[in-house]
């Protein structure tokens, strides 16, 4: 389809602008034609990917040079300023996650949005994007888990060396792990059961990553609304690959990363690993990640290690469920640890900036909006609060009157609980 074309701006130009770049590349009609960074690094890194951007320092100069689009890749503190100067110059904004690291950050963003309904901001949350937790959504609204009473998601990423890889900001802010990582999961829990925190209590240690000059491991528990009881664990610094599990707990099944389990020890493979990494509805965008690998300027080493990387995967899950048909008493033990990262980092960017620039051609409302970002910085700041002061905080604190279409944040009664539930069973 011929489109209008979007011309995009990049601000701050580290890690997650080279990874946006690549991915805005393959949407159709897109173009990245501008660069602001206020430090050198980021003009050059800008500079060397492609000499023909408009690479600038000034901020005005960098509203001014004809982009329809501006991404926010800066540090999380600086995001808020980015986005009201560019929601007043009349631009379509995306903030990389968190949507920014402090309540008045989130209420000067909402408030320039509301200043400018023609523009669209959304959110890079892109685990929502990922096809294993869209599955899981599904699964979990149509009821087929029963009553949920516990979810858990792992952020756990060792970024003891990428940490200051393009820039010192994580170390200058104290970034902590919970609001700059652990937002992740946060989010993604609230998203996957539609629901909200009432109660958090944290614990933080500092133990993994002594360089880094915040807590580097964090946990909290999440009270919800509904009365399900909710983990996320942040860790910077664990010896070992990306670990980004979910469980969710059912009265009638239960999900553990790709697995259904029913209550009668069953289990079924709800999603496989998909070489060519397919979304269903997103026919030109697959097509675009797929040639962007396999044809693209790679070279023939790029192209057969990604096509390896994706037949290595979809066979070792398939080999390892034909083991567990054949050897039922394989013990529960090595079915639970399927041994498969459903995790492609670079596929989920391109689909989560897709929906972002569908709705701005369409005028919709992008999957993840501003204010449903901001309830997740306000639960994530909370759970800062619990792990420094020991105690369990209650979100009303939190919960900004701008939040106004979930205005209370009361636990709700048993009865109502369980009305909830229903209601999620019966959603489309
Ligand atoms: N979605 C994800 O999975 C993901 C992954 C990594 C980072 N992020 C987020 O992306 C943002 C950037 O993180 P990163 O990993 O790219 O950091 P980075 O350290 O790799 O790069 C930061 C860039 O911002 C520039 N910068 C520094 N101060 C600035 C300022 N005041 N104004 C504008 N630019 C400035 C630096 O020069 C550098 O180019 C953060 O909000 C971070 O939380 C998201």
């Amino acid at each position: 389809m011929n489109h209008t074309e979007l011309k995009v701006g990049f601000v701050g130009f580290g890690g997650a602008a080279l990874a946006q770049y690549r991915a805005f590349h393959l949407l159709d009609g897109c173009r990245v034609t501008a660069v602001y960074d206020p430090r050198p690094g980021g003009r050059t890194r800008a500079r060397n990917l492609s000499p023909t951007l408009f690479i600038t320092d000034d901020f005005d100069a960098f509203l001014n040079s004809g982009i329809d689009i501006v991404s926010v890749c800066s540090p999380d503190r600086t995001h808020a300023e980015y986005m009201a100067r560019s929601l007043a110059a009349g631009k379509h904004v995306i903030s990389e996650k968190p949507l920014t690291d402090a309540l008045e950050g989130c209420q000067t963003i909402l408030h320039a949005e509301q200043q400018a309904p023609d523009c669209v901001a959304a959110v890079q949350h892109q685990m929502r994007f990922l096809p294993i937790h869209q599955e899981m959504k599904r699964i979990i609204r149509r009821g087929e888990l029963g009553k949920i009473s516990y979810i858990e998601g792992y952020y756990v990423h060792n970024l003891t060396t990428r940490a200051n890889a393009y820039d010192t900001w994580r170390f200058e802010d104290n970034a902590t792990p919970l609001v700059y990582s652990g937002c992740h999961f946060v989010d993604l829990l609230r998203w996957l059961l539609d629901d909200e925190v009432v109660e958090v209590a944290g614990m933080a240690n500092h133990i993994a990553f002594p360089d880094y000059p915040e807590s580097d491991c964090n946990v909290i528990l999440l009270r919800f609304r509904s009365g399900i009881i909710g983990k996320v664990i942040t860790a910077f610094g664990a010896g070992r690959p990306q670990d980004h599990a979910v469980r969710v707990y059912g009265t009638e099944k239960s999900i553990e990363n790709n697995l259904l389990f029913t209550r009668d020890n069953r289990h079924r493979v709800f999603i496989r690993p998909d070489p060519f990494q397919t979304i269903s509805g997103e026919r030109n965008m697959q097509r675009a990640f797929l040639e962007h690998n396999l044809n693209g300027n790679h070279s023939l080493k790029h192209r057969a290690s990604y096509m390896l990387r994706g037949l290595q995967a979809l066979a070792f899950g398939h080999l390892f469920e034909q083991l567990g048909r054949r050897y039922k008493e394989l013990p529960d033990y090595a079915i639970s640890n399927y041994p498969l990262r459903l995790y492609e980092h670079g596929f989920a960017v391109v689909a989560s900036l897709n929906n972002f620039v569908e709705a701005i051609r369409t005028r919709t409302r992008p999957l993840c909006t501003v204010t449903d970002s901001a309830k997740t910085v306000a639960t994530c700041l909370a759970g800062v609060e619990s792990y420094r002061t020991g105690r369990f905080v209650a979100m009303d604190a939190y919960w900004l009157p701008e939040f106004a279409e979930t205005p209370s944040i009361a636990p709700l009664a048993v009865e109502q609980q369980h009305a909830l539930v229903t209601t999620r069973a019966a959603a489309p």
